[in-house]
């Protein structure tokens, strides 16, 4: 959506805060040895306290409140009986309405003792999110977006999935601009304009490229020995820096 008025913006702002509150509140839970489902009760329980509703349940219908995605899963992990090992790469992604308006977050979270190799990946992924951010302005080539993730990755000595990216949002979780892919894609001729509602959430890889729908047909993985990293904000497009909307 493109934001019209100030209300537009206050109730954005609003859903962009509780899902970004939801995110850190599971993320500072999480423990070795406790399952996704219980870490995604604590997810749900937050978002029933401001009466928010689940995206990804009320668009998709997807059997959870939130998406955990462990190691080789890089996003829409259903939460469940899998129990949180040490050392495990956990990504949280939580997207919700109130009001009918959408907010979608995402974060990589380390569980001790942390790889250095996996702390670098996280670093190196928030840093092409700030590079995108720098280059998502009105006016310019919403291409800049994918080509400032891919370089990050390509300098920092990672790559990108090439299946996943960013989206527009607001008055619904999935909208205008459609998919805007972490690749620099020289066709892609769509401009960003001021007050466009969208998310960046770069995905830097390991070593694979694509994703795999596993058999429970919803978790995207990236195959066994294989770690990703996610950060997501839901932003305004602006001339200069985008207003994040998923913060405190
Ligand atoms: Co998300
Ligand atoms: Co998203």
């Amino acid at each position: 959506m493109t934001i019209e008025d100030e209300d537009d913006l206050k109730h954005l702002r609003a859903i962009g805060r509780i899902v970004y509150e939801t995110m850190i509140l599971m993320s500072k839970q999480i423990e070795v040895g406790m399952t996704t489902r219980e870490l995604d009760q604590i997810g749900q329980q937050n978002l029933e306290k401001y009466d928010a509703r689940s995206a990804p349940k009320v668009t998709y219908d997807f059997p959870g409140y939130t998406c955990i995605s462990i190691n080789e899963e890089a996003a829409h992990g259903i939460p469940g009986d899998r129990r949180i090992e040490a050392s495990d790469v956990v990504n949280i992604d939580v997207s919700a309405e109130l009001n009918g308006y959408f907010g979608d977050t995402g974060g990589t979270f380390l569980v001790p003792p942390v790889d250095p190799k996996m702390e670098y990946l996280c670093q190196s992924t928030r840093k092409a999110l700030r590079q995108a951010m720098k280059a998502a302005k009105a006016g310019a080539r919403i291409n800049q977006i994918g080509r400032a993730i891919e370089r990050t990755a390509r300098q920092t000595g990672f790559v990108t999935l090439k299946d996943l990216g960013s989206h527009g949002i607001g008055k619904s979780l999935h909208d205008e601009p459609q998919f805007i892919p972490n690749f620099y894609d020289k066709s892609d001729h769509r401009v960003l304009k001021e007050g466009q509602v969208i998310t960046i959430e770069p995905f830097l890889s390991t070593g694979s490229e694509q994703t795999e729908t596993a058999d429970d047909g919803w978790t995207l993985t990236t195959g066994l020995g294989n770690f990703s990293a996610q950060y997501e904000y839901t932003m305004v497009i602006t001339k200069g820096k985008p207003i994040v909307l998923t913060t405190l």
